[in-house]
């Protein structure tokens, strides 16, 4: 498993349904990797066997999705010893579009956590409240019961990531205020002793006029971005 606290800032690019197989390569070719922190690239699950060499001391590939099964007739998925056979080292879940689009649940994620840790691949586990849920004061509440059913008992600070994404920032260009984005990571890690030392990266909106800035905060320690990690030259600044 990777030693995630070699690295200071952690920035994981989430490519969605996005991009082929020339976007890859120009992407790659263009790519100016930062050997200090660790980066990874999330691209869609047919484009994970393109990049098994791509690992290196300081990139890496993660998957982001897996099944909660292991093996079986289960038409479509991909399990995490699949995974394994490609080089994959971390695998989001739990993404806020796959819980509102494809009804994922907290019970879910735990489950395929569990398959990921076993495998030794490091799950990201993405949680994050509504605007309407912000709006009511709620946020702390929804984050504590994302986190109290979604996160294993074999998860710990070397095994496993925690995103928080504002639902309402992702993909909107909203952001949470700097001082917002740190108080709601200073909350998770003082939830419980355990994760005082989690890696926990803020996802939501960043780009690269704001990523230096939300990386900087005392208790981020890196970030997960979508939008913007497709145009290469602006996530070389974000992990530069
Ligand atoms: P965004 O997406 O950077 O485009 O807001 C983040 C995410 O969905 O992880």
């Amino acid at each position: 498993m990777i030693n995630l606290h070699k690295y200071p800032s952690i920035f994981i690019a989430n490519w969605k349904l996005n991009g082929n197989l020339s976007f890859l390569k120009e992407y790659f070719e263009k790519l100016k990797v930062n050997s200090n922190n660790c980066t990874v690239i999330c691209p869609p699950s047919i484009y994970l066997n393109t990049l098994i060499n791509i690992n290196t001391k300081s990139i890496f590939v993660g998957s982001q999705d897996v099944s909660i099964h292991k093996e079986g007739a289960y038409t479509g998925e991909l399990s995490s010893k699949m995974l394994v056979d490609n080089n994959v080292n971390f695998c989001l879940v739990g993404h806020s579009e796959r819980r509102q689009l494809f009804s994922e649940t907290n019970i879910n994620v735990k489950k395929k956590c569990i398959n990921l840790i076993e495998e030794k691949i490091i799950p990201v586990i993405c949680i994050g409240e509504t605007l309407e849920e912000k709006q009511k004061n709620l946020t702390e509440k929804v984050l504590l019961t994302q986190i109290k059913e979604s996160i294993p008992v074999i998860s710990n600070d070397e095994n496993t990531i925690i995103a928080y994404e504002p639902i309402w920032a992702i993909g909107t260009g909203l952001t949470p205020t700097f001082e917002e984005i740190d108080s709601v990571h200073s909350m998770i890690k003082s939830i419980e002793k355990k994760f005082k030392n989690y890696k926990i990266l803020y996802g939501g909106s960043v780009k690269s006029s704001n990523s230096s800035k939300i990386n900087a905060l005392q208790n981020v320690d890196g970030c997960l971005i979508g939008g913007a990690s497709l145009k290469v030259d602006e996530f070389n600044i974000i992990i530069s």
